[in-house]
């Protein structure tokens, strides 16, 4: 008969997280911990009460617990119960082994990945030719920050574009930054970061968060069938932008194109979410990453690649896409049609970033 796992203390978040998992994949589990009444308790299959594990009798009821129920393995989130257990588990309880590792190495290796981060980005700067005036860096900590909390945010924005994205803004004039196509707000969160740290301008969200909008025509259909919920994701997004947002922030639920006419006859947008937000109506970084039909891709580029500084960067997402070439088309032909205008372009975590020529006024 399969052993058994035993939860200890049981109601911590992380304990909760691994409850749902080990049940998914059919363990045997049981939970515990020291208090008269866990509320935790209705939610483990089995229950069983331990003292705390300063108790004199700690050791020796845990062993009668792992003998009654046949434990071989024990998940613990507590850093003051797994190092106690981890330094005397086989010697006091044969044949049980700790199943996460040290709860403190895990939650801090996260801000390692992020610190790492923020110091390559310093020691590794990318070579972004071109005219115009070049920002210093804003701190390893500050692009740490970012990194981590960008990192929370569900989404398709990888690290290298983040990379670049750190790198470009020090290389913009000032001006509204604009994102056409949002969904969770990864991108977003980290537009929106660098262009406060960078002091360029305000955030404007273009996407119809629409499940009409969604549809793609990607050429084996595989992204058009992915169940999703458009009402879902703006909520979502607004959960992840709200706490930073401080006015500099705003949306507009609208396809591209329409808030394209609406942005050009008002600079000034209004949420019950974000409050009101004003723009200036020059483009300072502007990111493509909505629809990838070539048609729709097309559009986007055609209603707002006009309103972009001298100076001033397009991207375009999924240059490089595995699912069809509408991004990467509609960019060459940008390319092609604007050479003499542009001043450095270069492909970089699937997305194509674009300079343009000359220093706004
Ligand atoms: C790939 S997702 C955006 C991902 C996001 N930029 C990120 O990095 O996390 C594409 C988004 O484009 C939006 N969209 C679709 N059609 C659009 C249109 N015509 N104008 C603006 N956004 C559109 C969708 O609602 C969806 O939120």
């Amino acid at each position: 008969m399969a052993k058994s796992v035993l939860i200890f203390p049981a109601g911590m978040p992380r304990s909760m997280a691994y409850l749902e998992r080990a049940l998914s994949e059919g363990k045997s589990v049981i939970g515990s911990s020291s208090l008269g009444h866990d509320p935790a308790r209705e939610h483990y299959p089995k229950w069983v009460h331990l003292p705390y594990v300063t108790a004199p009798d700690f050791d020796e009821e845990l062993r009668q617990v792992i003998a009654d129920f046949d434990i071989d393995g024990i998940f613990t989130p507590n850093p003051v119960v797994w190092d106690y257990l981890n330094r005397g588990i086989a010697e006091s309880f044969p044949g049980v082994t700790l199943i996460n590792p040290s709860p403190v190495a895990s939650e801090v290796a996260p801000y390692h990945k992020a610190l790492q981060f923020g110091a390559s980005v310093l020691s590794e700067p990318l070579a972004v030719a071109g005219a115009g005036e070049t920002r210093p860096s804003v701190s390893a900590l500050e692009i740490a920050a970012l990194f981590h909390h960008a990192d929370s945010i569900p989404g398709m924005c990888d690290h290298e574009k983040i990379r670049a994205l750190c790198e470009l803004f020090r290389h913009a004039p000032a001006g509204d930054v604009v994102e056409i196509g949002s969904w969770w707000g990864k991108s977003a969160f980290v537009l929106m970061r660098l262009a406060s740290c960078y002091n360029i301008g305000n955030l404007l969200c273009a996407d119809p968060w629409s499940n009409e909008h969604l549809i793609q025509n990607d050429e084996k259909g595989l992204v058009d069938r992915v169940s999703v919920n458009a009402d879902e994701a703006l909520t979502v997004f607004q959960l992840n932008l709200l706490p930073y947002a401080h006015g500099s922030v705003n949306y507009m639920r609208r396809p591209s194109v329409d808030a394209a006419v609406e942005y050009r006859r008002s600079q000034q947008v209004a949420t019950a979410a974000f409050g009101e937000t004003h723009y200036t109506g020059r483009i300072a970084v502007l990111h493509v990453d909505g629809n990838h039909s070539y048609d729709s891709v097309r559009a986007d580029v055609l209603a707002w690649a006009d309103l972009v500084l001298p100076g001033g960067w397009i991207i375009i997402d999924d240059y490089i896409w595995p699912y069809g070439d509408g991004p990467q088309r509609v960019a060459d032909e940008f390319l092609r049609n604007q050479l003499p205008t542009i001043d450095c372009a270069f492909v970089m975590g699937g997305a194509l970033f674009i300079k343009l020529d000359g220093v706004a006024d």
